[in-house]
């Protein structure tokens, strides 16, 4: 006998991201006007953001008359794990949260990460809200559902695509990070100037000094530009079948040094290294000028993030952990290159990766 189970859905996973400064208030209004649909609020921060934002934000969801509890993981690079996971989890559970509750991401990418996981998965789904507190997670982390964490062998190996209720993107916060942060930040933004935004990244070639100034005008140009790029790509291909994997571009060589680096590189550092790496093969394939390639150096070393791999990381052990990159096909590691500056290249139908021999990229990363 043949049960069907004929299951189609139409889904409307549509939600706003709204771009401002101090979005505490707003927040709130919108949990008021039901925004999750809930009354019961998981706060999920890190120990530094707690101090800034965190436990301001728990205290106003308790002011506005719902229940609250706060989550607090160690702040680095290293919470993203199943055991953090199991950590926020197992207390939200002891707290007498089931599926009556949505989860607050209040931080930078490692919370909106492993908080949108948590979400997913508890109680098989409940809502979340990123209210996203670096430049690294408005540029990249908090936007387009993409949730997981890292594992001994690499980064974001283990995760779910799960899109939040809404995403706030509150510039001000950018003025307590410390300047590595910004960084690292601007590392995803030159990114996305390099793979789909050419009017960003000469933006970024004339104000890139007025980041780190906190110039107010030029942080809302890249936090509005960052996410027009991410609409285009994620809004196409959510899932990644095939174009998502241009918002990879400069990861493959980047998540792999941030690993081997024992996570000593910030993401976006890595990412910094990643992009060179790509930019060098590139150069040597014809997909990039000479003079293009040496702009997004240039670029990336004014943004003061690192263009060469650290003497400390081995390059051997590096290459060989390319190998657990997501791109990986039939053991073939596979790249997404720029196509000069504000495009990427296409290698055929939906294919925006190319098979790379383990010896073409060694050759790169041994004179990086
Ligand atoms: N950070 C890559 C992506 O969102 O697809």
């Amino acid at each position: 006998m043949i049960f069907n189970c004929e299951l189609k859905k139409v889904v409307d996973d549509s939600y706003e991201i709204e771009i401002g400064h101090g979005l505490q208030e707003k927040l709130i209004n919108d949990l008021k006007n039901g925004l999750t649909g809930k009354k019961k609020f998981a706060v999920v921060t890190d120990s530094i953001v707690e101090g800034l934002y965190g436990r301001d934000i728990y205290e106003r969801i308790l002011g506005a008359g719902f229940k609250a509890d706060l989550f607090v993981i160690p702040e680095c690079e290293k919470s993203k794990t199943r055991a953090m996971k199991e950590f926020v989890e197992d207390s939200m559970l002891e707290k007498g949260y089931r599926r009556d509750c949505a989860v607050i991401a209040v931080g930078g990418g490692v919370v909106t990460d492993l908080a949108g996981f948590v979400a997913g998965t508890f109680g098989r789904g409940v809502p979340f809200v990123n209210y996203a507190t670096t430049l690294l997670a408005a540029a990249d982390a908090s936007v387009g559902g993409k949730t997981a964490v890292d594992t001994p062998l690499a980064t974001n190996l283990i995760g779910i695509f799960n899109q939040p209720e809404k995403v706030y993107l509150d510039i001000d916060t950018w003025k307590t990070l410390p300047e590595v942060q910004i960084a690292s930040g601007l590392a995803e933004t030159i990114k996305h100037g390099c793979l789909g935004d050419a009017e960003l990244f000469e933006y970024l070639e004339k104000n890139v000094e007025k980041i780190f100034a906190g110039d107010v005008a030029a942080c809302e140009y890249i936090a509005e530009h960052n996410c027009n790029v991410k609409y285009r790509v994620v809004m196409n291909d959510e899932r990644e079948s095939g174009l998502r994997e241009v918002l990879n571009l400069g990861h493959t060589v980047g998540r792999a040094v941030e690993t081997v680096s024992d996570y000593k590189l910030f993401h976006g550092e890595a990412v910094a290294i990643g992009l060179v790496a790509q930019a060098e093969l590139g150069k040597k394939l014809g997909y990039i000028s000479a003079e293009n390639c040496d702009r997004v150096i240039k670029l990336l070393e004014r943004a003061k993030l690192p263009v060469r791999v650290p003497e400390y990381v081995d390059k051997k052990v590096l290459v060989k952990k390319l190998y657990t990159d997501k791109k990986v096909r039939d053991g073939k590691l596979r790249f997404v290159f720029q196509k000069e500056i504000g495009s990427v290249m296409q290698f055929g139908d939906n294919n925006f990766a190319k098979e790379i021999a383990e010896a073409e990229i060694a050759e790169i990363i041994e004179k990086m």
